[in-house]
């Protein structure tokens, strides 16, 4: 049996990059999906990519506002009832040297990527049910440092920590609380953050497997910790990025 079957996963930043390629894992799976994001016409046009009917919510939504993840929690209750699956993926980069970060960066970045991250769990809680997953997104960044990436760096360190907590506080529901932390995965945001194709060529050449990662590289590693096969795991992260944070290339 598809291993999603009957199971309802809501995926925030799901309208593009690896939240999408895992909307496409899930809905692969059988499953349904609830895609948040703040852009109605990205999340409209990634449901349509998806192509799965009535199996895909979408619900336009900012993660660092808690009121909007109220009315997104609503949504997906009165919809599908309840959730077996939440992955907190939504974030936002910012390269920039300390000296430039600004107070509204800082506002907007923890906002998105720390604070979004604790609310969607937080909000998520009375819709999870018995053995649901829940998969938190970090990043390289988080084990590397990055003259211009203090601030986004620092709130993937922060997401990979709360995972840690929130397993044993939510072992008590049943509820198993995990982390994904991609290296170099080729999306929107990569993009953006990299700016040009020689610092994308540097980037590939760092990591060992000699290839910059696919969405779906992730979405397999998030699949999986949402599914029984990871039943034991708990409290874990789990490195996706070719080799490039616990090696140097040959
Ligand atoms: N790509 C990489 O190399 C890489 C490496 C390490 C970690 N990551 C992490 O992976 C996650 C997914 O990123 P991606 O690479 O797939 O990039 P992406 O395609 O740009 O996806 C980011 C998603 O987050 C959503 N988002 C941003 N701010 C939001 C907010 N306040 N509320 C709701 N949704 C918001 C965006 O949608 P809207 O703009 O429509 O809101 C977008 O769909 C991020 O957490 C990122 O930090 C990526």
């Amino acid at each position: 049996m598809p291993e999603f079957t009957g199971k309802t996963v809501l995926i925030t930043g799901g309208g593009s990059g690896i939240g999408l390629a895992t909307a496409r894992r899930v809905i692969a799976g059988a499953g349904q999906v609830v895609l948040a994001g703040r852009n109605a016409d990205r999340l409209a046009m990634a449901a349509k990519d998806l192509d799965a009917g009535g199996r895909v919510l979408t619900v336009p939504t900012d993660v660092s506002r808690p009121d909007q993840l109220d009315d997104l929690a609503a949504r997906v209750r009165d919809r599908f009832g309840s959730l077996q699956g939440v992955v907190a993926n939504a974030g936002e980069g910012l390269n920039a040297a300390t000296a430039d970060v600004t107070e509204d960066d800082f506002d907007r970045i923890v906002g998105t990527n720390f604070k979004g991250v604790f609310f969607t769990v937080q909000r998520s809680l009375p819709l999870l049910t018995e053995g649901a997953g829940v998969v938190l997104v970090s990043s390289w960044l988080a084990h590397r440092g990055m003259a211009t990436g203090s601030l986004y760096a620092a709130t993937k360190a922060a997401v990979a920590n709360l995972a840690q907590t929130l397993a044993p506080d939510l072992a008590q529901r049943g509820v198993r609380v995990n982390t994904v932390t991609p290296g170099h995965i080729r999306t929107e945001m990569f993009d953006a953050m990299t700016g040009n194709d020689q610092v994308r060529e540097f980037f590939r050449s760092q990591v060992p497997l000699g290839r910059l990662g696919d969405p779906a590289d992730i979405a397999d590693a998030v699949a999986y910790l949402l599914s029984p096969a990871s039943a034991y795991v708990s409290g874990q992260e789990l490195v996706v990025d070719g080799g490039l944070v616990r090696s140097v290339p040959a």
